[in-house]
């Protein structure tokens, strides 16, 4: 296992372990951050993006795997929080032997880390990695995989957005109510027919012509808006970003006109503060990382032998949660970011404690 320069070591961040791979015939230089495993082994997604640096891939790995262990906790999942980043181009560098390669180092962690899809791997690529390891989730439907995550990310983005209509109209419905969707990819394809199926008015945008097709082809109902900062300034009861993060900033957010935010895109608000804001505007902004837990909650399903109506069941409780965490922001009058972040961190300290019960 090579070790190449490092800044800050993990103590200074909280993380349990963090591990660099290096296997030079391939070209592979990966980090796996493993933040917690009070609730089970760390799951979570490997990156494959040319990174500008080592620091900067380090930094990724280190605030993305405890994000995981955030999510993962609330969704109820008995696992802890970790991921990973390949440093380098995948249009360059993928192929079988780094994949395989990069499996070893993940089968060496024996157990303590499961890997699945994140930006720059897909399916197919866990495929091989799984010939490598057995602690791969996300591999495809022919080899015992959950496939496409996005079914179940839209349907318990959908569920956490019923639970944020609840709390601000008082029923946990759409219907009648305008849904701005920023981003028709494969999430925002999903909950758009959602919101359709409970009676939404739904306004969109993406960037991509074929995206903006698939809606005039599928769905002429939906009224198709120029840009996301068109959808921001619209007249819309909520705002569902499903594109990139970042996207409730210091322009966005006075000018929004919902009053409730809910969608999968993770990272939203762009910095610390933002949430104040949303709530100093009135907006209920149910958390991402609440809501878009489906993802994972559907890859994590594999580990136990992938059954789909189990998994949705799972997802389907992004609904109470969502519930659970704006009724507790309200009590402690506090943003409900702040009170998903008390919630989680409770789980892994009540649950995580049991492990000190000894049992032989
Ligand atoms: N797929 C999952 O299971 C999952 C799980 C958790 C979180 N997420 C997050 O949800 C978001 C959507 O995921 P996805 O799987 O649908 O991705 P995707 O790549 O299939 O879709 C993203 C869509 O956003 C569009 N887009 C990009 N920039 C845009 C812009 N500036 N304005 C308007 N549209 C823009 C793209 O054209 C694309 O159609 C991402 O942020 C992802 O990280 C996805």
């Amino acid at each position: 296992m090579g070790v190449f320069a490092t800044t800050d070591g993990p103590s200074a961040t909280g993380h349990e372990q963090v591990v660099f791979c290096q296997d030079t015939q391939t070209g592979l230089r990966a980090i796996i951050g493993i933040y917690s495993t009070a609730l089970g082994p760390a799951l979570g997604g490997t990156r494959f993006y040319p990174y500008a640096s080592e620091d900067a891939a380090l930094a990724d790995v280190l605030d993305l795997s405890r994000g995981m262990a955030y999510k993962n906790a609330l969704a109820g999942l008995d696992l802890g929080g970790g991921k990973a980043v390949i440093w380098g181009d995948p249009e360059q560098l993928k192929g079988e032997a780094l994949l395989r390669a990069y499996g070893r180092f993940v089968e060496s962690l024996n157990g303590r880390y499961y890997t699945a899809c994140d930006v720059g791997t897909y399916v197919a690529d866990m495929d091989v990695i799984a010939r490598e390891t057995r602690y791969v989730t996300g591999r495809s439907v022919e080899h015992g995989g959950a496939g496409d995550s996005s079914v179940l990310t839209a349907w318990g983005v959908f569920q956490g957005m019923r639970a944020a209509a609840e709390h601000v109209w008082g029923a946990p419905t759409l219907a009648g109510r305008r849904v701005g969707v920023a981003g028709l990819g494969k999430v925002g394809k999903h909950l758009t027919r959602h919101l359709l199926d409970d009676r939404a008015e739904v306004a969109a945008t993406d960037v991509d012509p074929r995206a903006r097709e698939w809606v005039r082809a599928n769905h002429p109902q939906v009224e198709l808006v120029d840009d996301v900062a068109a959808l921001v300034a619209a007249d819309i009861d909520v705002y569902a970003p499903c594109a990139l993060g970042g996207t409730l900033n210091d322009e966005t957010v006075p000018a929004l006109r919902a009053k409730v935010v809910t969608g999968a895109a993770n990272n939203q608000l762009a910095h610390p503060g933002i949430e104040k804001l949303l709530a100093d505007r009135g907006i209920l902004y149910a958390p991402d990382y609440v809501v878009n837990a489906g993802g994972v909650i559907q890859v994590a399903d594999e580990i136990e032998g992938f059954n789909f109506e189990r998994a949705k069941l799972r997802a389907t409780k992004i609904y109470d949660t969502t519930r659970n965490i704006l009724r507790l922001a309200d009590e402690e009058g506090v943003p409900p970011a702040v009170a998903a972040d008390r919630l989680a961190e409770r789980r892994m300290a009540e649950v995580g404690r049991l492990r000190t019960i000894h049992l032989r």
